[in-house]
C-alpha cells in the first residue's frame, strides 16, 4: 500500500483465540478506523492484513503461522498490501525470528505490550518502508482509545489485563506481563456509554477477573466493582471470566447472589480432578477447596450455571489422576466443559517436566471424558425442557431449522424461529427441544 491510493483502503483483522485477543481486536480496529481505513472479511480484498494471533496451544500457532502462509498471496494480487502480525504469538522471541527469516512477506510484528503503537508502527512502514518489529514493553494500559464493537447487544469489557499466576503449563504470563487493573471509575463510565448504545449483555474480562483491584490502593476488589455495575441503571445483564479458584471467594458468591444483574453464571476451571497434578500445574487449590467453593455457590445460587476447562495429559499425569478428573466431572456436574489435551508451550516450567504418557494413551483419556460430559450436558438441557426462560436474542441461528438464536442467563445458546426486530430484545422462549450443546423453543407472550 503507497501513502496515496486514491480511494478509501480496506482492512482486514483476523482474530485467533479467546475474548481478550477479540477485545483487542476491537481496539485495532477503532485505530484503523481513525486512520481512515474500512473493513473486509477477507484477507484477499484488503491493502492492509493483521493477524491477531493466539499462543495458548500449538494447534492455535499452527493456524497463525498457515494463515500467515496463505498472506503471500493477498502479495501477489496486491504488492503493495501490508501484512501485520500481532497478539499472543507475536509477543514471543522464537517466533519473532521466525517471522523475520521464514515469512518475508510480513511488514509489521508488534507484541501485546506494543498495540497502542500501532498507528505509530504503520506510520514507519509506510515512510520508511522496512520491514518493522516491536516486542517492547510491558506493565502499559491503553486508555481512551474506544473500542469499534459489534453491534448490540453483546459487548465484551476489558477490566484487567495480564496474570500473575504463573499456572506451570501456561504461557499467557509471559507474553501478557503481569496483572494490570483498569481504574475502576473508567470502567464505570465505559459501562454507562454502553447500556446508554444498547449493548445489554455485557462480560467483564481478565485472565483472573477475582484478583480485579489487587494492583490499585484504592480498597476496590471485584466484588465491590461487581456491585457498583449493578447499581448502574439500565436493561442490562452482566458476565465476567475467568475466575481463578484460589481467588473465587465466598464473598463474591455472595455478590452474585445479591446482585440481580449479574448473571447466575461462572466459568470456574478446575483444569484437573487430581491434587497431585494441580500441585505440578501451581494451582494453588485442592480438588475438595474447589468442591466446597461448588457447593457454597450453589447453596446460594441454585440456578447457577457452571462451567470449567480441563487439561487432560498434563506431563506425568497418570491413569489414577485422570480417574480423579472423571469423579469430580461426576460430583460437579458441569453445564459445559471445555477440554483440552495438554500442550507444551516453550519457555513454561511443564514444558521441561518428564512426559511420559503416549498421545494414543492421551487422546483415550480425552474421548472419555468429553463422552462423559456430553451425557452431563445431555441430561443437564434437558431439564429446561417445557420451561419459560428469558433469552436476549442476538443474531441468525446457524441451525438450519431456525432463523434466530439468543442466549439464556446462563449462557445456553437457545435456537427459535423469530423476526429481525426481535433481535437486542428479551423473549419469554418456551422451550420444545433440547440437545447436547443448545435448547430450541418458541417465543411466548
Ligand atoms: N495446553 C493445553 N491447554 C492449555 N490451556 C492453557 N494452557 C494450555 C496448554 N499449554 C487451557 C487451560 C486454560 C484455557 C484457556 O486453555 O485449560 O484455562
Ligand atoms: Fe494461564 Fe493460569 Fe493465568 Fe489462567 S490463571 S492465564 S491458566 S497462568
Amino acid at each position: 500500500m503507497s501513502q496515496k491510493i486514491g480511494r478509501t483502503p480496506m482492512a482486514c483483522v483476523v482474530t485467533f483465540g479467546c475474548q481478550q485477543n477479540e477485545a483487542d481486536s476491537e481496539l485495532i480496529r477503532s485505530m484503523l478506523a481513525d486512520m481512515g481505513f474500512e473493513f473486509v472479511p477477507k484477507p484477499e480484498n484488503a491493502d492492509l492484513v493483521i493477524f491477531n494471533t493466539c499462543a495458548i496451544r500449538e494447534h492455535a500457532e499452527m493456524r497463525a503461522f498457515g494463515n500467515m502462509g496463505q498472506s503471500s498471496h493477498v502479495k501477489t494480487a496486491n504488492n503493495s498490501a501490508i501484512i501485520c502480525v500481532c497478539g499472543c504469538m507475536a509477543q514471543q522471541a522464537h517466533v519473532e525470528q521466525r517471522v523475520k527469516k521464514s515469512f518475508p512477506y510480513v511488514d509489521i510484528l508488534f507484541g501485546t505490550h506494543a498495540l497502542w503503537r500501532f498507528p505509530s508502527l504503520l506510520y514507519k512502514k509506510l515512510t520508511v518502508g522496512k520491514r518493522v518489529f516491536d516486542t517492547a514493553g510491558e506493565g502499559v494500559i491503553i486508555e481512551g482509545v474506544e473500542p469499534l464493537r459489534k453491534e448490540p447487544p453483546n459487548a465484551w469489557l476489558s477490566i484487567m489485563y495480564g496474570c500473575n499466576n504463573f499456572c506451570s503449563y501456561c504461557i499467557v504470563p509471559y507474553v501478557r506481563g503481569r496483572e494490570r487493573s483498569r481504574d475502576p471509575e473508567v470502567i464505570l463510565s465505559e459501562f454507562k456509554k454502553l447500556v446508554d448504545a444498547g449493548y445489554k449483555d455485557i462480560t467483564l474480562l481478565g485472565q483472573n477477573v477475582n484478583s480485579y483491584g489487587n494492583d490499585l490502593d484504592n480498597g476496590i476488589d471485584f466484588s465491590e466493582l461487581l456491585r457498583r455495575i449493578n447499581d448502574i441503571p439500565g436493561d442490562f445483564r452482566v458476565r465476567f471470566m475467568t475466575s481463578h479458584p484460589k481467588d473465587a471467594t465466598k464473598k463474591l458468591f455472595d455478590t452474585m447472589a445479591e446482585c440481580d444483574k449479574v448473571c447466575k453464571a461462572i466459568h470456574l476451571p478446575v483444569q484437573c480432578g487430581s491434587d497431585r497434578v494441580l500441585d505440578m500445574m501451581n494451582r494453588r487449590y485442592t480438588s475438595a477447596h474447589y468442591l466446597e467453593l461448588i457447593d457454597y455457590a450453589r447453596s446460594k445460587m441454585p440456578e447457577l450455571t457452571i462451567t470449567s476447562d480441563i487439561i487432560v495429559g498434563f506431563p506425568g499425569e497418570d491413569e489414577q489422576d485422570f480417574e480423579k478428573t472423571l469423579e469430580l466431572v461426576e460430583k460437579v456436574r458441569y453445564d459445559s466443559l471445555f477440554t483440552f489435551i495438554y500442550s507444551r508451550r516453550q519457555g513454561t516450567k511443564a514444558a521441561v517436566m518428564p512426559d511420559p504418557e503416549t498421545a494414543e494413551d492421551k487422546q483415550r483419556r480425552f474421548d472419555k471424558l468429553l463422552a462423559l460430559q456430553n451425557q452431563i450436558s445431555r441430561e443437564k438441557n434437558e431439564l429446561y425442557m417445557d420451561r419459560v426462560c428469558k433469552v436476549l436474542i442476538d443474531g441468525f441461528s446457524e441451525d438450519e431449522s431456525y432463523t434466530y438464536k439468543g442466549r439464556t442467563e446462563g449462557f445456553k445458546l437457545v435456537h427459535i424461529n423469530g423476526r429481525p426486530d426481535l433481535v437486542g430484545t428479551w423473549q419469554n422462549v418456551k422451550i420444545n427441544r433440547t440437545s447436547t450443546w443448545a435448547l430450541f423453543g418458541e417465543v411466548v407472550e
